[in-house]
Formats: C-alpha cells, structure tokens, sequence
C-alpha cells in the first residue's frame, strides 16, 4: 500500500472559537491556540485541522467567509497566524485548513458585486434565477431548514443558498470561480499549510436545470446537487491544477450521503481527486428517515455492520477518514458510551477503536479529556443557527412541543461540541478571563486538562498511549480488517494484520460484563498486551470483560 505522511498521521480539530481566548473577550483565537500547541504536542499528535479562521461576519461560525486571505477579526491578524504556524511546525505539528467554497458570506465582495445588478461581472459567481409564478425556481429546501432560495428585489431575482441566506453557493460552472478558488488554495500553500478539510464538498456540481426534488426527502433536491454531473471533473481539475503542483498536500472532503462506491470516486488511490472524505453514515444511523431531529434507538449490530464495512471495502482502494465526534456531532462519549459512571472507561473504549481501525484518526478538541455533552436545558443557551432554525420550524409553528424539542437537542445539537475548552476548575474553566460566547458546560470543575495531566489514569494519558502506540505499530494504521461476531449485540472483535504482525482487539460497548470466547480460526503461540482500559494481563483467550473494557493484544 501506498504509504504517505497523512496516513500516518493523528489529526486534532480545534474549532478556534472554542479553543482558547487570549484577550477576555470571550471568543477563542489564534494567539490562544499558539499558546497551547505545548499541550497538544504532549498529547503526541501530529496534525491540526483548523476550522474557519477567515474574516467572516460569523452567521455560521466562520463558514461564512467574507475574505478568504485575511482572518477573522475575533481571531487576530496574519501575523499571529503565521507566528500560530511556526510555532506548530517547530513542534512538528502540520497544520490542515477549512476549505469552504461551496458557499461564500453574503458580505463577501463577490457577492456584494453580484446582486448589483444582472450585468455585473460576479453576477455569475452566484447562482441566480428568476422565480415561477411569483415563487422560487424550485422547492429545494436549506439543509439548516426552510427554503434554499433568497428573493432580490433589485434585480427581481432569487439566488441559491444550500445553508442560510447568508451563505450564498458559488456557481462553480463559470471557470472564473474555479480559478479564483485555486488561486485562493495556492496562497494559503505557498504560507506553509499543509492541507486542506473541504466543506460541504459534495454539492458543487448542481443539475443544470435544477429541477425539483423528491418531496419526501427531508433534503428536498440533494438528489440534484449532492455527487453532482460534474463533481469529479472538479476535483480532478483542482488537483490537476492545485493539489499535484505541490508535495503531498493533505485533502478530506466533507461530503454528505456518501456510499463506499461514491467514496472510490472521490477519494480512490487511482483518481487523482481526493486523497480521502469524511462518510456520514455510522453518525447518521439514528435519524429516522435522514431527519437528524427525528430519532431511532442505536443498534450496536449496525453501528459494527457499517464500520466494518468501510473497513474492509476501501482496503487498498481508497483511504479511511476515523472520527466520532467534530464541530458538527454530539460528544462521543455521552452518544456511545456512558458519559457519568463509566465516563472514564467509555471514552477509553471509543478510541481504542478508533486508533486501531485502518484510516487516520481525528480526535475532536476536548474528546481527550472525555468532556460530554452541553447539558442546556433552555433555549436561549443555545446559538447555533441550524437550532435556531429548526426551532422556528417546528417549535414555533406547533409542530413539537419545546420540551420536546429541548430533549432532542440536548442528545443531537451541535451546540454540544461547541461549549468552551474545560482547561482547568478555575472561573470559566481558564478559557476566558470574560464571559464565554457560548456558555461552559458546568462540569468543568471535574472534567478539565489541568485533572486529566495531573492524573495517570486519565482519558488524556491513555489517548498519548494509544497514539504512541500506533506511531510504533505500522499494523495499526495500514493492516487490514477482519471481523468475527458480527452479530454480538455487545461485544466488537476485530483483528488487523500487517506482514505478519497481528492484533486482536475485543471491546465491550455496554456498562455490563460480557462473556468473550475467542473465535477458533484465531491461533497465535505468542501474545503480549498492547493496551487496555483496565488491568490485563497479556494472555489470549475466552474472558469476561468488564463494563465497556477494551482489550488489544499483539500476537504471532
Ligand atoms: C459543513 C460544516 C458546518 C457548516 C456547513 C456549512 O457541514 O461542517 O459546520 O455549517 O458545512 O458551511
Ligand atoms: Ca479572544
């Protein structure tokens, strides 16, 4: 298999808003983040994937950019950016940016110039349509809810908004865009960066005509721009003139609904598009019908059933992308493990699995101190602007009770990820000195990196562990997958192997003791422990495993 850096690599997310502030005025920003790269280095990993930190008026948290070469002023200037970067790269830390050109801000000056008037020369960066019969063009609806159409009166047109009215989508049909887009890419590579997280990167391509969706698609019309006609005739075009003009630059595409046979298209070793994408599907299991509000009860055998399955069917075909938790998810261990008396050993258990899967992992901010879910029992605590939206859609037209609504939200808002780094148990858990712009989660006198350092047994020592480790053991990151069990609605058994060297990993997922008996078609004459969540000795074999125990041995 192909080796590269970025395989090999342990990627860390900071969402710069919430990272660390370092003036008090209650927003995280890049003078705060340099000053914690001392920390991250400790924790051993090797990568930073950054979300926005361009100038941005903020609808969105910085996936509204108004200026794709200047930084958001909350954050600080190109200087602590460049002084942010160096200081990374003497810690030999890569930095990874956010890429977000399916949209731009409605501030951005191309947009600015574009509703001008219908002969303005960006008129055609943007998507604008007349309407039909005194209503949109068609029935597409915004994937933060409501309609994905903006009417201008001026020019007596609609344009294309996928996320909020403020986020108006580039029409990447006109070349000109594209080049502004590539240019953008070369003058963050020529500054030092080392790849880039490409958001929604799934719905460039629209159908032409965009005709009207499916109706019973909670994404009414993602039939015609998610994997669109000309999707991959982009990617190859911007690797052709980007990507490939430079060393080995990291790329992951966000891209929604995404099968494994779309995941070879994209990110394929033979494609020359992306180098890998971030899948949706074990996030997404529990909404019924797609509606991320509308919940079903999780199944352990169909969580198994599609990590499995990315596995085995990108083996040497394309590259895994291992995360269970980002800016856009709930925390991992309030979701998938027990997030009050078993929170130390179910966030050890959820990235032992992560860590010996085949892909590279991403570790959320925060997730290696196994901080949980926001805990907000009111509205007015949350900010996002997709519960704010959603809120008025079915709250506010009586469609869900609020206390309905509240419940869902505490289980699935994005919100959750969002609260403010828990550094350490003083005031505002040492992230500001101010008053946070999202309010902490109030377990921070417990659950900060100050407990975590000072305690050997912490989530945080283990997670240096377990990333050490895969550093050590190439079978860890390249071997392939083999599962056994698959219908244990408890236990997940799955061994690797690379040239020889195997490793059996057996994970208990719920807060009981579980019988494992070693699957026969296992034999080994040696074993030795590589790691685990409690006491254990080296020695394969039937066991009883503790309550979310994780085990992983070495054998030959
Ligand atoms: C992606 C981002 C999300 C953002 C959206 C629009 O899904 O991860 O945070 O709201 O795109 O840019
Ligand atoms: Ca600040």
């Amino acid at each position: 298999m192909d080796r590269k850096w970025w395989k090999e690599a342990v990627v860390y997310q900071i969402y710069p808003r919430s990272f660390q502030d370092s003036n008090g005025d209650g927003i995280g920003d890049l003078k705060g983040i340099t000053s914690r790269l001392d920390y991250l280095q400790e924790l051993g990993i090797d990568t930073v994937w950054l979300s926005p930190h361009f100038k941005s008026p903020n609808d969105d948290n910085g996936y509204d950019i108004s200026d794709y070469r200047d930084i958001m002023d909350e954050f600080g200037t190109m200087e602590d950016f460049d002084e942010m970067q160096q200081e990374m790269r003497k810690r030999g830390i890569h930095l990874v940016i956010d890429l977000v050109v399916n949209h731009t801000s409605d501030e951005h000056e191309w947009f600015v110039e574009s509703k001008k008037s219908k002969d303005n020369p960006y008129r055609d960066y943007y998507i604008w349509r007349d309407g039909k019969d005194g209503k949109e063009p068609n029935n597409w609806v915004s994937r933060f809810s409501g309609k994905a159409w903006d009417y201008n009166g001026e020019t007596n047109q609609y344009y294309l908004h996928l996320y909020s009215p403020k986020q108006p989508d580039l029409n990447w049909e006109n070349p000109k865009v594209r080049d502004e887009i590539y240019d953008m890419m070369k003058f963050w590579i020529e500054k030092g960066v080392d790849g880039f997280r490409l958001d929604a990167a799934g719905s460039y391509s629209k159908t032409e005509g965009l005709p009207d969706g499916d109706l019973n698609n909670v994404n009414v019309g993602a039939e015609y721009y998610l994997h669109g006609p000309r999707i991959h005739e982009y990617f190859k075009e911007m690797n052709e003139k980007v990507l490939s003009q430079y060393d080995d630059i990291m790329t992951v595409g966000e891209i929604a609904a995404v099968t494994v046979e779309d995941a070879k298209k994209y990110s394929g070793t033979d494609r020359q598009e992306l180098g890998m994408i971030f899948q949706f599907e074990h996030v997404n299991l529990e909404y019924k019908n797609g509606d991320r509000y509308s919940l079903k009860p999780f199944k352990m055998s169909e969580f198994k059933k599609v990590m499995s399955k990315w596995q085995t069917e990108l083996d040497g075909l394309a590259w895994n992308s291992l995360y269970l938790a980002n800016h856009d998810q709930p925390r991992s261990v309030s979701r998938w493990g027990d997030d009050k008396k078993y929170r130390n050993e179910s966030a050890k258990m959820l990235y032992t699995m992560i860590m010996t899967m085949q892909g590279t992992p991403y570790i959320y901010q925060g997730e290696e101190l196994g901080m949980t879910n926001a805990g907000y029992t009111s509205i007015e605590d949350y900010q996002d602007i997709n519960v704010r939206t959603i809120w008025k859609e079915r709250v506010l037209t009586g469609m869900v009770s609020p206390e309905e609504m509240l419940d869902t939200l505490s289980v699935i808002s994005r919100d959750n990820a969002r609260t403010p780094m828990q550094w350490d148990d003083s005031k505002n858990g040492g992230f500001t000195t101010g008053t946070p712009w999202l309010k902490m989660n109030r377990n921070y006198t417990e659950i900060n990196a100050k407990e975590s350092l000072d305690n050997p047994d912490s989530i945080f020592h283990y997670m240096q562990k377990l990333i050490k480790l895969r550093k050590q053991n190439a079978v860890a990151v390249y071997g392939s997958f083999h599962e056994y069990d698959e219908e244990n609605e408890s236990l997940y058994v799955y061994t690797r192997e690379l040239d020889g060297q195997k490793m059996l990993v057996v994970l208990n997922f719920t807060g009981e003791e579980k019988e494992f008996h070693l699957p026969k078609e296992i034999e080994y004459n040696k074993s030795q422990l590589y790691i685990s969540n409690y006491e254990n000795d080296g020695k394969i074999g039937d066991k009883c495993l503790r309550p979310y125990e994780a085990v992983v041995y070495l054998y030959e």
